[in-house]
């Protein structure tokens, strides 16, 4: 059958995006199959670049590649801006984490250590040097935080900005949803699209975030188990050229994470809830009035802002909290999925990881200590539920 793509790519999320542009500018004729590209998780999240603010205990291998990630960011942001002409909106801002009471804290305090003792940029501020940082932050909050590291994209001018330079690249979009992958002599030959036709190609990458799962047309346990988590994000905005925050802001209200992330035109992101709900998107106003109850606790100046969206998205969490990304059992099949609370992140090292191994046939470190079909960590099988760094914010 006539090849109509050296890869096609399932899902047009950040991941997928980006790693059909990075194939592109290494020659690969490349199409993403996504019914609305960068309109899933990616469009939902703040676009925090956070490897310190979210290292969780016993995750440090994930921590380490966050950190590699993070340093990536800046020349991946220009390159991306120069081959499609949009800016992403990448800002080297900083992060300040702020506690509303003892107990919080505490909790700060805990995370802190740790962080510390991995040799993470983090210091502790009493209440007054963060309110030095942070003019606008409440005047009972005790203290925090500084992560001066932790930065942040615009995320939806990141989508923007990938879908600008997928075009100039020559990648073709294909906006169907994928039903399968189609198979001929137990290797990959393509994908079935909803309208019954099929996009044929020797490799097909899965980067379908929370949706992986329901990808047809393989074996039993070939692709990964990703499983949905739910996160509610209430989108504010004020005037342009006097914002309320200039830095990133997180915080933990009596022992619930939240954090704000301001953009340069005067908006403010504030997330996020972690909901184990399957695949319920639906916006709630208990999460939504929590949220915004926690952001105006630690920045009153909140309540003037105008109330432009309530929003929820679906995480592609995985049993250890880390991505999978490489070949899967089934040759043609490549993995880049699970990317969980740090999809943003992640994305500039998985597209690069993804385009070396479609040059080469390995995947570079440090993501091949990540390979589909692996078994799980002991220090990183904690369960999502209880993870330590979501308790930190
Ligand atoms: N990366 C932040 C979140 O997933 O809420």
């Amino acid at each position: 059958m006539a090849r109509n793509a050296d890869v096609v790519i399932v899902g047009g999320g950040v991941i997928g995006l980006s790693a059909a542009w990075e194939a592109a500018e290494r020659g690969f004729s490349a199409c993403v199959v996504d019914p609305e590209p960068g309109h899933g998780a990616s469009w939902v999240a703040a676009g925090m670049l956070a490897p310190v603010t979210e290292a969780g205990f016993g995750e440090e291998s994930l921590t380490r590649l966050s950190l590699e990630a993070s340093r990536r960011w800046p020349a991946f942001a220009e390159r991306v801006a120069v081959a499609g002409g949009e800016d992403p909106g990448f800002q080297a801002c900083g992060t300040v984490m702020v506690a509303a009471d003892a107990s919080d804290r505490a909790a700060i305090d805990h995370l802190l250590g740790y962080q510390q003792h991995l040799g993470l940029e983090a210091t502790r501020l009493s209440a007054s040097e963060c309110r030095d940082l942070v003019p606008g932050l409440s005047p009972g909050l005790r203290g925090g935080a500084l992560m001066p590291g932790d930065h942040q994209v615009d995320n939806r001018r990141l989508v923007t900005a990938l879908l600008a330079a997928c075009a100039a690249g020559g990648v073709r979009l294909v906006a169907q949803r994928a039903g399968a992958v189609s198979l001929h002599g137990g290797a990959v030959s393509g994908v079935v699209l909803a309208d019954g036709s099929t996009l044929c190609a020797p490799v097909v990458l899965v980067a379908a975030g929370a949706e992986t799962g329901r990808l047809g047309g393989l074996p039993d346990g070939v692709l990964p188990p990703v499983r949905p988590v739910k996160g509610h994000v209430v989108r504010l905005q004020g005037p342009t050229g006097a914002p309320l925050l200039d830095r990133t802001l997180r915080g933990l209200v009596h022992g619930r994470p939240c954090y704000l992330v301001p953009r340069r035109d005067g908006g403010l992101v504030v997330g996020a809830t972690s909901e184990e709900r399957g695949f319920d998107r639906t916006v709630q106003a208990g999460a939504v009035h929590t949220l915004l109850d926690d952001a105006r606790t630690l920045l009153p100046g909140v309540d003037e802002l105008e109330l432009v969206e309530c929003i929820a998205g679906l995480r592609p969490g995985s049993p250890d909290n880390r991505p999978w990304v490489g070949p899967a059992s089934v040759p043609g099949l490549v993995i880049a999925t699970g990317h969980y609370r740090n999809g943003i992140l992640l994305a500039p090292l998985t597209a690069e990881a993804v385009a070396i191994y479609l040059t080469s046939g390995s995947v570079p470190a440090p993501l091949d200590a990540f390979p589909p079909g692996r078994a799980l960590e002991a220090g990183d099988a904690l369960s999502t539920a209880r993870r330590p760094a979501e308790v930190s914010g």
